[in-house]
């Protein structure tokens, strides 16, 4: 396979470019290291140094060679920054896909497996979250993702582009020599990983009166290698497949606490925390369902377990900030 990757030198876009070419298949990386850098981009790749924002340099790599598929994973990823700079996140996201898909349509690319989010939901009425569920986000992140959704649904009834947009929860844990490195880093994992490591004092819990088994809030971590599977699954289903909506999770959740004491176990240290009140938007449970992709696709997680995801995280943190 030859598949064209935005935002290939990022933490996931990165994870599925190593798989692939793992695998003996040829990448095309996109980026314009706005958030990461030129040395994640993996050797072996072809790379290709431009902006979602730049249709013409998007039509002349996406004509350059014959893709099997696109794999967009580039976009701006704080919700809370979101919140600040709204037009930022429009621009980006979704301005920035709407010119891929016009240079995808304008070079005959018919399939796209898209990077959406757990924030299309906003605060769920039920759990675990079902792809039907009501679509109401609650931060400009979201929304920039539901109306991507949005306008490849209706690229797929006008022009017949076909697309899988697979809505992530939280996302953790490494590859070998090949992990999360995100500037600035907001994810909880790497954060407690960094109080591990000497690099902060403690990690700071929002919120302990929820209710939830210990009062913090919970969430569904899911191994990046398991995610990676499901873009391989999803691409190959869209050879029959027209258009997909699908959950990615573990299907179970864990506390803040229950990650921290896991943090404790994997890497010996006390980690000491920090009570703060609960941050305005932060729901209390976020869990996937996700049995469709598991039912229609035969996607399987295979790195459910919470310290092995640690592990693994705890392995990659090391050796970036060694
Ligand atoms: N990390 C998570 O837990 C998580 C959860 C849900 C969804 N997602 C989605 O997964 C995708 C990848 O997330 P990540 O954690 O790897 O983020 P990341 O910040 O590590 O990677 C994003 C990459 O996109 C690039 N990029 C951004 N805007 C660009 C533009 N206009 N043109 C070209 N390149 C651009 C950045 O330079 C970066 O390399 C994102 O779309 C994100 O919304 C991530």
């Amino acid at each position: 396979m030859n598949v064209f990757i935005t935002g290939g030198a990022g933490y996931i876009g990165g994870t599925v470019a190593r798989m692939l070419l793992a695998a003996g298949h040829q990448v095309t990386i996109f980026d314009n290291f706005c958030h990461s850098r030129r040395s994640a981009v993996p050797s072996g790749a072809t790379l290709v140094e431009g902006s979602l924002a730049d249709r013409s340099v998007l039509e002349s790599a996406l004509g350059a060679a014959q893709f099997d598929g696109v794999m967009h994973f580039a976009a701006l990823i704080e919700a809370g920054e979101s919140m600040k700079l709204p037009e930022l996140y429009f621009r980006n996201n979704t301005a920035g896909t709407l010119t891929l898909l016009e240079a995808m349509l304008a070079t005959g690319q018919q399939k796209i497996v898209f990077s959406s989010t757990a924030a299309c939901y906003g605060e769920p009425e039920r759990t675990p979250i079902l792809e039907d569920a009501r679509l109401a986000p609650t931060n400009p992140y979201g929304e920039s993702k539901l109306l991507s959704e949005h306008m490849m649904r209706w690229e797929n009834v006008a022009h017949g582009l076909r697309f899988a947009a697979l809505r992530y929860f939280n996302v953790a844990g490494a590859i070998e020599g090949y992990g999360e490195n995100h500037e600035p880093e907001s994810h909880l994992i790497p954060l407690i990983l960094d109080v591990a490591l000497g690099r902060r004092a403690s990690i700071k819990i929002f919120g302990t009166n929820y209710p939830t088994a210990d009062g913090t809030c919970v969430r569904d971590y899911i191994h990046v290698e398991d995610l990676a599977d499901a873009h391989l699954l999803a691409l190959a289903a869209l050879e029959t497949r027209d258009r997909m909506i699908y959950n990615i999770g573990n299907g179970q959740g864990f506390t803040v606490l229950q990650v921290i004491d896991s943090v404790r176990r994997v890497t010996g240290h006390a980690i000491p925390v920090e009570v703060h009140d609960r941050r305005p938007g932060d729901p209390a449970v976020l869990v996937a369902s996700s049995e469709a992709i598991q039912r229609d696709l035969g996607w399987k997680p295979r790195h459910g377990e919470l310290d092995n995801i640690i592990a693994s995280a705890w392995k990659w943190h090391r050796l970036l900030h060694s």
